[in-house]
Formats: structure tokens, C-alpha cells, sequence
């Protein structure tokens, strides 16, 4: 089939304004571009708050969104590891129209792309992007976070074996990424904390324990120091909220390193310990090799099983879907799930 010239696209009309679905030109790719049909595209607690406060764009009506699964629709010159039909994952570009996620059709570029295998699914897939990106950089690329070595590097699989690692947040997509990629590194214990609802779930990710976020911060000090026989000398805050924040930071051995993914909030620090804000977007242009190795090394992650697809929850009606979408994650209604929109079933 050829491929259309009109598609549907979610435009954000104006600073702080609605959501509207509308008709736009498909792009074609230009030399060393990709044209994806999106067949699952993942939304992000990002999304809202673009909405809700104005950040990062200039120019509208824009169109956002952050990841995606889809096939390949067309290939432009110069590209030769993707061909029409492919089925692909791929860590999109919200800040350019052409390249966001939430429309039927999306440019890229070849290095944010993954050829899928055999039995993974667009829907699960689609769950994956943004939470590996978000996870990896800040447990091996942030200066500031963990800065471990990554387990596709040489040496970097199971290097951790006797070290602990605490995420708060084990049931935010970011937070079971990074469960899973520290199960990976070798770490253990893995300690999180999360609803207990979630607790098998974390387990079968590669968390050793499971804490319940409701624990004040002190029962959660005890814990994680009976758990680990000490303090962390690194902490992933995957929530990042003033709380946990406070909470995580409490954790911290002197020296100790805790890095959000939120603006930071702990203004004091003492004896070494350090407050890291990390961008996962920001770091990637800092660090682009590090993106094309992650990218890499996921389709044989994902054919192995080390890295396991998060839960589905598709919300019904294609791309106009997501502003109800958008409503439950502002509202705090999504537990360990990825929130997945159809857009090929847009009215
Ligand atoms: N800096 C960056 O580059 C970057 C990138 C991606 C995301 N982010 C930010 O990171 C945050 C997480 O994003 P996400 O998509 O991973 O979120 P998400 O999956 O939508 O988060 C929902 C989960 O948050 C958990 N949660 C909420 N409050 C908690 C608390 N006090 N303690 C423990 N768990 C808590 C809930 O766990 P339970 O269901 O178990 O209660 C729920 O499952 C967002 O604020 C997002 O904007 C930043």
C-alpha cells in the first residue's frame, strides 16, 4: 500500500492551552531518516506537564509526545539496517513536529530505532523507551549518578555482585527499568519501595525487597539498614517528589550520592553527600554514545528475557485518547503500568 500524504496528529494548540486532534502532511525521510507508522505510542507524566506549565517548546500548535512502536513505513536514502515492514520500537523527539510520537506517522533517525524479534509485541514494546533511556543514563552515564559500568560494556554484566542498590519508586516505569537493569549490573540486595500490591511484580523485575512507600522516613532508614547492613552510597529516586526526595537523601551514607529525575529540592547537604538532577533528554546530547550502545544492546536484551516489558494499560479511541490518558497520570491513578495509545485507531 502506498503510503498516505494526510495523517491525524494531537496538536497542543497553544501554551497551556488544549489538546486537539487535527490533519497533517505525512513527511517524507530525508537522507539518513526513517518514516515509522506508530502502531503504540507510550505516554509520559512529561506530557501534562508541558501542558499544564508551558515547558520546552516555542512554537505552536506542537505536537509531543516521547516513544513509540510502529513499523517501518519508508526508509530514506543512505539507510540500509531497515527496511519497509520492519517492526521497531523508538525513543522519539517531542520537540520537533516531525519527529514527536503522538500522530499516526513520525520521523527518526536510525540510532533511536530497535528492529524487534520474534513474540514482543508493538504494545509492549511501546512500554520500554522512555524507562530504559531514563533508568540507564542515570544509574551509568550522569555524572553525579551512579556512574557504574554498564552491564553491555566489557566487564559490566554481574560486575556489582556484593553491592546493595535502592530505587524509590519500583513501580514508576523508571523505577522497574532501573530494578531490572540493576538486576543486570549484578547488584544485590535491590531494594525498592512501592505500593505492596506491586511486590511480586518488582520480585519477578529482580527487586530482593520490597518496602512499603508509606513507611515514614525514618522506618525506611531502619529498613534499608537492616537490609543492607549499612547506608547506600547511592540512591535512584525514580518518584523524585519533596518527600522522597527528603526520604532518599536520609538514606545516604557520608560521600553518598542521590540522584532525581525531578527538580532537585534538598537544599542542604553535609559531609560529602551530593543531590544530582538529571535529564535523561539533556544527557544524551551530552552523551550521544551512549544512546546508540543502549539502543544496541536492547533487542538482544529483550530476546534473552533480561529485560522483561512493563504492564500494558491501552487507553481506547487512538490518539485522542491521551488526554484522558494524561488526566490519569496527573491525577495519580496508574500503578506499574505504561499508559499505551493506538494511534492508527483514530476516528
Ligand atoms: N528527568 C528525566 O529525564 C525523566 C524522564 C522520565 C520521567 N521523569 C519523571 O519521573 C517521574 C516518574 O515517571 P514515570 O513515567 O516512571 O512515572 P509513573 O510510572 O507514571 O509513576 C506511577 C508510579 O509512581 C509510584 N509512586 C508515586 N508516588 C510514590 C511514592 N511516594 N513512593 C513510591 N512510589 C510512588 C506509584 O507506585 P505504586 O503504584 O506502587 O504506589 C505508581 O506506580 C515523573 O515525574 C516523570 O516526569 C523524568
Amino acid at each position: 500500500m502506498p503510503t498516505p500524504t494526510q495523517q491525524k496528529a494531537l496538536f497542543l494548540l497553544e501554551k497551556q492551552g488544549q489538546f486537539a486532534v487535527r490533519d497533517r502532511n505525512v513527511p517524507t525521510p530525508n537522507r539518513g531518516e526513517l518514516l515509522i507508522k506508530n502502531e503504540s505510542v507510550g505516554l509520559n507524566p512529561i506530557d501534562w506537564k508541558i501542558q499544564q506549565y508551558g515547558m520546552f517548546l516555542d512554537n505552536y500548535p506542537a505536537i509531543i509526545g516521547a516513544e513509540g512502536a510502529g513499523t517501518i513505513e519508508a526508509v530514506g536514502e543512505g539507510v540500509t539496517e531497515f527496511k519497509k515492514g520492519d517492526q521497531v520500537l523508538y525513543k522519539a523527539v517531542p520537540v520537533i513536529n516531525n519527529r514527536a510520537a503522538y500522530q499516526q506517522y513520525t520521523l527518526t533517525d536510525p540510532t533511536s530505532v530497535v528492529k524487534l524479534g520474534e513474540g514482543i509485541s508493538l504494545d509492549a514494546a511501546a512500554t520500554l523507551p522512555t524507562a530504559l533511556v531514563t533508568a540507564s543514563v542515570g544509574l551509568y552515564s550522569q555524572p553525579g549518578g551512579g556512574q557504574y559500568v554498564p552491564p553491555w560494556a566489557e566487564g559490566g554484566k554481574g560486575k556489582y555482585a556484593s553491592q546493595p542498590l535502592v530505587i524509590i519508586g519500583g513501580a514508576t516505569v523508571v523505577g522497574s527499568a532501573a530494578i531490572q537493569l540493576g538486576k543486570l549490573s549484578g547488584f544485590s540486595p535491590i531494594v525498592t519501595t512501592a505500593s505492596l500490591k506491586n511486590a511480586a511484580l518488582l520480585r519477578s523485575y529482580g527487586a530482593t525487597h520490597v518496602l512499603d512507600r508509606n513507611l515514614s522516613a525514618d522506618a525506611l532508614r531502619a529498613e534499608v539498614k537492616k537490609i543492607i547492613g549499612g547506608s547506600p552510597s547511592f540512591v535512584y529516586d525514580a518518584v523524585s517528589l519533596p518527600e522522597t526526595q527528603a526520604a532518599a537523601y536520609g538514606l545516604l551514607a557520608p560521600g553518598g550520592r542521590l540522584l532525581v529525575i525531578l527538580p532537585e529540592t534538598v537544599k542542604e547537604t553535609t559531609e560529602g553527600r551530593t543531590v544530582t538532577t538529571m535529564s535523561a533528554g539533556v544527557r544524551l546530547q551530552q552523551d550521544p554514545q551512549f544512546g546508540v550502545d543502549l539502543f544496541k544492546v536492547i533487542p538482544i536484551l529483550l530476546r534473552s528475557g533480561e529485560i522483561k516489558p512493563l504492564n500494558v494499560e491501552v487507553i481506547p479511541g487512538g490518539l485522542v485518547g491521551i488526554v484522558s490518558g494524561l488526566e490519569k497520570l496527573k491525577n495519580n491513578q496508574v500503578s506499574a503500568a505504561k499508559l499505551i495509545v493506538h494511534p492508527q485507531e483514530t476516528a
